[in-house]
């Protein structure tokens, strides 16, 4: 490959080894649903046996204090009050409560922005059916500098009607960083709340939660922090914490915030339990070395990717920041415009090449997006620029 683009980095060694992926599959698409290190599947499959081995020691002594200790230990990682966190299964299910929590009205809007997640859209949708309330969206450029995100942000709140701004701190269709911390600040100003979708920050963006200074937070820990699925934090604002509800009501109802959003009944709660070692992974193969390396691989792939599509490198988005692990590239005209065509591609590549990348429909057009972790080698995004091309010539 030539040398004018940016280098891959140099392997983390022993890394690789902690994973237990298909040989045989070049997973480059790490920012969908991970990839969880075997220690921490160990950890996890342990506290299921112990489960078994006896249910009713299991669930029925200690596991609420258990779960207070890996929630503690959690927020300790996040930067966040301990008092104002609550682990919850995904970053969907925290949207879902925060929505549901604010008792929206006729009249009320939601604002979001084109960069966020679809099904988050979508749940904004509902709870706009249900209560009256409308969502707006707001159209942010794709290369816009943080100054004009901010900008659009701010010039797009309508205080007194705008009753919760959603912002995507690092987003998933455009793999894009939104200054969150200064757009909380703006709509504070102007007293509008606001809900960070942080789905990507854990473990790959270092900000602490309590500096971000949100009313809402939520993000996966089973992305980037090696976490098992069905592991992430809602954050609340202490303002708000008496009026959140879970979704479902259960036996700790009466404990208030945050249990009575962790307890729904007979669950598996060993994701969780197992998170604490997932940080502990992290942290001992070096956060800070992690997430340079991932940056790097992924900057590296999207270069090398884009070279092979003809992308001219002053046309490839920038993520705008150096700790991002995740890059697109736009793909031929006509390709991927809609989510059925999108998904279809993205089964044709990893059936065809072997590679599983996330492919994105945003704004009519179709978008390659490739993560970097420390799984992943340069030669694994150089196999997909060789035969990406003709790929997309026969599929057109
Ligand atoms: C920005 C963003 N929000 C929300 C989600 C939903 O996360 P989950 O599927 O864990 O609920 C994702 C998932 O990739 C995401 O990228």
């Amino acid at each position: 490959m030539s040398t004018t683009g940016p280098r891959p980095p140099e392997p983390i060694p022993g890394a690789r080894l902690l994973f237990s992926l298909d040989p045989g599959v070049v997973h480059l698409n790490h920012g969908s649903y991970g990839a969880v290190p075997i220690p921490v599947q160990r950890t996890q499959q342990r506290l299921r046996d112990e489960a078994e081995a006896n249910p009713m020691r299991f669930f029925a002594r200690g596991l609420v204090d258990r779960i207070a200790h890996a929630r503690r230990h959690i927020a300790a990682f996040l930067g966040a009050d301990p008092d104002g966190t609550a682990l919850v299964g995904n970053v969907t299910i925290g949207v879902g409560i925060v929505l549901q929590s604010l008792r929206l009205g006729p009249g009320d809007e939601v604002l979001c922005t084109d960069h966020g997640y679809g099904a988050v859209a979508l749940a904004v949708d509902r709870e706009a059916r249900r209560t009256g309330a409308v969502r707006r969206t707001l159209t942010v450029p794709l290369q816009a500098t943080d100054e004009e995100i901010i900008e659009i942000v701010r010039s797009g709140l309508r205080p007194g009607r705008t009753k919760l701004l959603i912002v995507d701190h690092l987003t998933s269709s455009t793999a894009r960083l939104f200054p969150a911390t200064a757009i909380v600040a703006a709509a504070r100003e102007r007293g509008v709340p606001v809900l960070v979708d942080a789905a990507h920050a854990p473990g790959m963006l270092p900000i602490p939660v309590g500096t971000i200074g949100a009313d809402f937070w939520v993000g996966n820990l089973h992305k980037w922090a090696y976490a098992p699925r069905g592991t992430a934090a809602l954050v609340v604002a202490p303002q708000w914490r008496q009026r959140i509800e879970p979704l479902a009501v259960s036996w700790q109802q009466e404990a208030g915030f945050p249990l009575r959003v962790e307890w729904q009944a007979t669950l598996d709660y060993t994701s969780w339990l197992a998170a604490p070692v997932g940080v502990y992974t992290l942290r001992t193969l070096g956060a800070e070395r992690v997430r340079t390396h991932n940056a790097q691989l992924a900057a590296y792939g999207q270069w090398v990717v884009g070279q092979a599509l003809g992308v001219a490198p002053a046309d490839l988005p920038n993520p705008g920041g150096p700790m991002v692990s995740m890059r697109i590239l736009p793909l031929p005209a006509g390709l991927a415009t809609t989510i059925a065509d999108a998904t279809a591609l993205r089964e044709r590549i990893g059936d065809e090449l072997g590679v599983d990348v996330a492919i994105n429909a945003w704004r009519g057009r179709g978008w390659l997006r490739l993560s970097g972790q420390v799984y992943n080698r340069a030669d694994e995004y150089e196999r997909l620029a060789e035969g990406l091309p003709a790929l997309l010539a026969r599929h057109v």
